[in-house]
């Protein structure tokens, strides 16, 4: 109809004003053109957004990185890394071997181990190891993993080291399921951190989890109820398909072992969101601060895996942390279990190698970062960068 003519609101397409002789178009022409035109509604919708994301964005700065719950990552670390600052932690898996055959795991990639007959390392290069990243001084924190670090044969002799050169914590992952003797040796010798897998709230699911082992959830939650009472345990929750109807009975049933804190994490493969945090009872909240953390990120909007838009692009974690595994260092722990190429070879110029690929690499170009970083990485290298 000649004459007739309106503008929208850029945000909801409600209409603006109308002019049904033409004597405004001009001005509606111009106002158009400038595509900034919004409603009263819309704006008010978006100052509230804005506000929101003001807020979030204060308590993630107010937010001291040692009260996550993750002993290793603090303020003071992340402010003062540079590149010759002491090493702070490396994580060493030391072995392939596992008496478990969880449904997600992977595995090692085959380069971990190549071609040696036995797929581990020898208390000689674990030492090593340990002694090039003891350089400047202790390593503070150390991790030994694998496999199931607590089958290979010299891990008591690896802890005991460990001590010796004066690291002050002492760190094992392991599937909960060796005898009581030797969880009893580990801490004997030093260990002083015991991160141990639980991906079921009773013996069927339990035993199925582990890859159809009999009787081993009972050994487990045994073996975890016992070792909390003596030192730091975190139970691990990997969620996925076969188990997620069960979550809130898993970490209830985690809490009531008596452990320290409780990690939940989708399985890299799986990666879905676990809406199911929400309901954790405040009381169980309350006694574990890696659980609080998570289910705060989630009511955020926050992901516990990947990056996303406004997070940093580079890495400075992986200047004072790394990953030995077999023959090689990595970035980190997650990398090297999604299989990602190694920075380099194990020797002594390695920290060298791990400023170059933090110079040269910008995480949001790389698959496995921009999947699967996890949420406190995410959140060091926020505030590191
Ligand atoms: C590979 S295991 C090695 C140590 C020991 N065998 C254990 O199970 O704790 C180390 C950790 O990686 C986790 N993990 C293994 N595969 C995973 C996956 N696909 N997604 C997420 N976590 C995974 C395990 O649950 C465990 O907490
Ligand atoms: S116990 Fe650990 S290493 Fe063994 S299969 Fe399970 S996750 Fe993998
Ligand atoms: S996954 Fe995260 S912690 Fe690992 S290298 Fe990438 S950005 Fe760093």
């Amino acid at each position: 109809m000649a004459g007739m003519d309106y503008v929208s609101c850029n945000e909801c397409g409600k209409r603006l004003f109308y002019d049904g002789n033409g004597v405004i178009r001009e001005y509606m022409y111009s106002a158009k053109t400038t595509k900034s035109l919004t409603c009263d509604h819309c704006i008010s919708k978006l100052k509230k957004k804005i506000e929101k994301l003001k807020n979030m964005i204060e308590e993630d700065i107010k937010m001291k990185l040692e009260d996550i719950g993750f002993y290793t990552l603090s303020d003071k670390r992340a402010y003062n890394t540079t590149i010759d600052s002491q090493m702070q932690r490396c994580e060493m898996i030391i072995n392939e071997y596992c008496n478990f055959k969880c449904p997600y795991c992977k595995g090692l990639a085959n380069e971990v181990f190549s071609d040696r007959k036995r797929k581990e390392l020898t208390i000689e290069e674990i030492k090593q190891n340990i002694d090039l990243w003891c350089d400047n001084g202790p390593l503070v924190n150390i991790r030994f993993s694998g496999g199931e670090p607590t089958y290979h044969k010299d891990i008591i002799e690896a802890i005991r080291y460990s001590k010796e050169k004066g690291i002050k914590r002492i760190a094992i992952s392991t599937n909960g399921s060796n005898k009581k003797e030797m969880y009893q040796r580990l801490i004997d010798a030093g260990c002083n951190d015991f991160s141990i897998s639980l991906d079921a709230d009773n013996a069927l699911m339990g035993d199925n989890m582990a890859g159809g082992i009999k009787d081993s959830w009972l050994k487990v939650v045994d073996n975890i109820k016992w070792i909390s009472k003596i030192t730091y345990v975190t139970v691990g929750v990997v969620l996925e398909l076969k188990n997620i109807d069960t979550f809130i009975g898993i970490v209830n049933y985690a809490s009531s072992l008596g452990v320290a804190d409780i990690r939940v994490i989708p399985s890299a493969q799986w990666d879905k969101p676990l809406t199911e945090l929400t309901n954790i009872k405040n009381s169980v909240l309350n006694k574990h601060p890696i659980l609080k953390y998570r289910v705060a990120n989630f009511i955020k909007g926050k992901k516990i895996r990947g990056l996303s838009y406004s997070d940093a692009n580079s890495c400075p974690l992986i200047l004072d942390d790394s990953v030995i595994a077999g023959g090689y260092h990595y970035p980190c722990v997650i990398y090297m279990r999604e299989q990602g190429n190694p920075i380099g070879t194990v020797k002594k110029d390695m920290r060298a190698e791990r400023i170059e690929w933090f110079k040269n690499t910008n995480t949001h170009n790389d698959k496995i970062c921009t999947k699967n970083c996890l949420d406190v990485c995410v959140d060091y290298n926020n505030k590191a960068t």
